[in-house]
This record gives structure tokens, C-alpha cells and sequence, in this order.
């Protein structure tokens, strides 16, 4: 018997990349291949990359450089670039890096196998109208662990200034319904508890077309029915997109987590309207302020440019004057980083030094408002889901509702249980609390 080729899988960039890795992991399995953690035994390598910000391309360039020993050691080793730097880079990756064998696009993946067996060097960068999970065969049956995500949405159509994603991931496509529910219905039968649905777009999710009138609230309700699925979170979401029965769904939907991530970007209008949003900071606060009227305990995450071209010292007030009026469980932030290819790059720049600032001074309040909300949990009982053995002996890890880790000390509990605990300490990153 011929051993098992090996598969070498790198992720950047964000969970959608991450449910594609395994979904390629999972497809590649099909064809003989099983995972490996080092790419020094791999038969084939995929870097599945991101292209969200500045130096991705060149990062990805200098990955592939280190390959060079191993492809002249073994020149039957097949190396793949996938993901949003593949989709903006093309052909031109070969033309750099001529050991490249294949180039495939974040919705071409579903060719992945035919073009490994092709064995000529190939590039897949098209954009299907069907989403590339459908064409895809039954995902395997083995236990897996108690979380997991499933893409329902893909792409986007909002054409922020600053972002690359309308043009690297495609056009809004949803999947639909039907082989979601299916795929969540396996996930729970495998061992899974929560379920994380993810999109670009995540709340514009309407179904696929000729399947009837979805919505990303109706999905929620009936992955609820799903009796062993305990936990439902979605993410990323666009303040356009919250709808009041989506608001309804996070106040008479227990299994949808208190706990939303809905990126602003920026609190000035003067840059909400530059960077194309199409919101104002009211329209804003006044989705939270109705989140928090359905559910008093919700925490909201956001994600937040500094720096966007000609953002003044006034207007990065106002982000800061927004964020004190939320007051975030969390966040992202990062330094504008110009796109080739968006419009915002054409635009004047704030200076770097600027911007370094800009992002520490928000940074600071986000940190002090992170830390407030984490000190908070102290003394109170939460819901723990399990999902895995803590570095000390004799500790176990889960997550809160509110996304906050948890360890706790017991040899009463196993990944995948829900249980209560009493949070007896914050600490930097995490809780600690006991069973009740
Ligand atoms: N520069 C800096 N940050 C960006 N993001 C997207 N594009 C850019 C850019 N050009 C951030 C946004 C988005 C998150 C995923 O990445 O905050 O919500
Ligand atoms: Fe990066 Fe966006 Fe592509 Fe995800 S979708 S890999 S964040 S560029």
C-alpha cells in the first residue's frame, strides 16, 4: 500500500479563509491527500491568502521563497497560492515565482482537484455564478471539536472606498438554505455546539434565487429548531443590513449569542460618507441603542480605520466621541493601508506619524473600555461552553456568551459541555470562575 500524500495548508487573513482551508483540507482528503503541520514532509503546499491590507502580496512572495529547497528537493511537490491575493495577483504569480503550480481564486476552489491532477501549471481566478461550497461533495463524518464555522454569504456589493474585498471575493452570493441547514445538521451530529455563520456580508444573507424569501433571521430561527446545537453566532455584519427582525431575533432567540460584531469604520460623517458607508454615525448608535433595548447584556464589537484620507483631527474626534457612546466589548483597529484599485487611493494621505498616533489614542480607550466590560463579569454567573483542556493540569477552556474565555479548574467537565460558573477573577486576556 502507497503511504498517504501530504497536504500543507498556511491561512491568512480572516475565518472565511479559515472554513475554506478546512474545506479544501477536506476535499484534497478525498484525493489521498491528509493534513501535515510542516510543509518539509508535504507532497503539496497551499498558501491561502489575504489581501485585506498593505504588503499581503509581498508577504506571500517571501512565503514562497522558502519553498524554493523543498521543490528542488523533491520536484514532484505541488505548490498552490488560493485566496484574495490570488484572485488580485493572477498570472502574475507564476511570472515572479515560475515553481508556482497552481493560482486559484477564493470561489475557484471547488477545481482544486482536477487542476492537481492536470499536472500543468494553471490559473483559476473566475468568478461562478453558483457558490463553489455547492459544487463541492458531502464533507466527511468525523468527530470534530465543539465550535465551528459554515459560510453561508460570500462576497460583497457595498464598495466601501478603502476595500479590496467587492473586487477579490466577487459579487453578494448567498447559498442556499437547504444545504445550509444540511451542513449544520451534520456539524451537530459530528460533535459541534456552536455554530459560527460567516459572510463578507453576513446579514444580507436572502437565500439563494427560486428558494423563497430568506432572510439571515429566518436562517437563525430554523438552526435554532437544531435540538443538540446550543450556541449561534454570525459575523461580519453592515449596519445597512440590520433588520428590525434580526434585532427581534437577538431578544427571543436563545441560542443566539448576546454579542454582535458590526464594524463602523469611522465616527465622523464628513469620512462615513468619503468612505461610501452609507450611514451616518446616528443611524449607527441608533442600531445599537435598539439591540440593547432587545437584549440589555448585548456586546458589541466594531472594527475601526484612523487615518483615512484627509480625516482630520476633528473627525477622528468624533470616532473617539462614537466609541465612548457605545462602549465596545471589543474591537479591530487598524491604519488605513491604500489599495491599488479602490478609490480611495487616489486620494491625499494622512501622514504616517498621524496615524500612528491616531490608532494609540484609540487603542487606549478601546483597551479601557474592553478591560471595564471584562472586570464587570466579576461575581456574576455565565454560561460556559467547554472546548478544551487549559495549559495547567487539571484546567479546561471555553468561551462565555459574551466571547469572553473562561478557565476553570475541574475534572468534571468535557469539551462540547455547557455549564454554569461563578467568575471569580479578570485577568488580562481571559476570566477565571469555578463550576456552580
Ligand atoms: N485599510 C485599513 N483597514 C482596512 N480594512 C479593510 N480595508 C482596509 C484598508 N484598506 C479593515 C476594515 C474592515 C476590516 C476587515 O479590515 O476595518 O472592517
Ligand atoms: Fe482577507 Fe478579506 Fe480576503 Fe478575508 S476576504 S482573506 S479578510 S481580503
Amino acid at each position: 500500500m502507497t503511504s498517504p500524500k501530504k497536504l500543507y495548508i498556511k491561512t491568512y487573513g480572516c475565518q472565511m479563509n479559515v472554513y475554506d482551508s478546512e474545506r479544501m483540507a477536506e476535499l484534497m482528503g478525498e484525493q489521498g491527500y491528509e493534513a501535515t503541520q510542516t510543509p518539509d514532509d508535504a507532497d503539496m503546499i497551499l498558501l491561502n491568502t489575504c489581501h485585506i491590507r498593505e504588503k499581503a502580496a509581498e508577504k506571500v512572495y517571501s512565503e514562497l521563497g522558502r519553498y524554493k529547497g523543498l521543490k528542488a528537493a523533491k520536484p514532484g511537490l505541488k505548490i498552490g497560492v488560493t485566496g484574495c491575493v490570488a484572485q488580485a495577483e493572477g498570472q502574475e504569480i507564476m511570472r515572479r515565482q515560475p515553481m508556482v503550480d497552481l493560482v486559484v481564486g477564493p470561489q475557484s476552489y471547488h477545481r482544486l482537484p482536477e487542476l492537481e491532477k492536470a499536472g500543468a501549471q494553471a490559473v483559476d481566478t473566475d468568478f461562478p455564478t453558483e457558490m463553489k461550497f455547492d459544487h463541492m461533495s458531502k464533507r466527511p463524518k468525523a468527530r470534530r471539536g465543539p465550535t465551528a464555522f459554515l459560510t453561508v454569504q460570500e462576497g460583497c456589493d457595498k464598495f466601501c472606498a478603502f476595500c479590496v474585498v467587492p473586487y477579490t471575493r466577487g459579487a453578494e452570493v448567498s447559498r442556499p438554505a437547504a444545504r445550509i441547514l444540511d451542513e449544520a445538521r451534520d456539524l451537530v451530529e459530528r460533535g459541534v455546539r456552536e455554530i459560527t455563520l460567516l459572510g463578507q456580508n453576513v446579514n444580507a444573507y436572502h437565500g439563494a434565487a427560486d428558494s423563497g424569501d430568506w432572510s439571515l433571521a429566518r436562517l437563525i430561527r430554523e438552526l435554532a429548531e437544531i435540538e443538540d446545537l446550543a450556541r449561534i453566532r454570525f459575523t461580519t455584519s453592515h449596519p445597512n443590513d440590520m433588520t428590525d427582525d434580526l434585532i427581534a431575533a437577538h431578544g427571543d432567540c436563545d441560542k443566539l449569542m448576546p454579542y454582535l460584531h458590526l464594524p463602523v469604520q469611522a465616527g465622523s460623517d464628513r469620512i462615513l460618507k468619503r468612505m461610501n458607508r452609507g450611514h451616518t454615525a446616528a443611524q449607527y448608535i441608533d442600531i445599537i441603542d435598539r439591540l440593547r433595548s432587545t437584549r440589555p447584556d448585548m456586546h458589541v464589537s466594531g472594527d475601526f480605520i484612523v487615518g483615512f484620507p484627509e480625516e482630520t483631527e476633528a473627525d477622528f474626534q468624533d470616532t473617539l466621541a462614537l466609541i465612548e457612546r457605545v462602549k465596545y466589548g471589543s474591537a479591530f483597529s487598524f491604519k488605513y493601508s491604500s489599495r491599488p484599485g479602490t478609490p480611495a487611493a487616489e486620494r491625499d494621505e494622512v501622514p504616517e506619524d498621524e496615524k500612528n498616533d491616531r490608532l494609540q489614542r484609540l487603542q487606549a480607550l478601546l483597551t479601557q473600555q474592553q478591560r471595564a466590560l471584562q472586570n464587570d463579569m466579576v461575581g456574576r454567573e455565565v454560561s460556559v461552553l467547554f472546548e478544551k483542556i487549559g495549559r495547567m493540569p487539571g484546567q479546561m477552556v471555553g468561551k462565555s456568551e459574551h466571547l469572553h474565555a473562561v478557565h476553570v479548574m475541574t475534572d468534571g467537565v468535557k469539551p462540547g459541555d455547557v455549564r454554569r460558573v461563578q467568575i471569580v477573577e479578570s485577568q488580562s486576556n481571559s476570566l477565571r470562575g469555578a463550576l456552580v
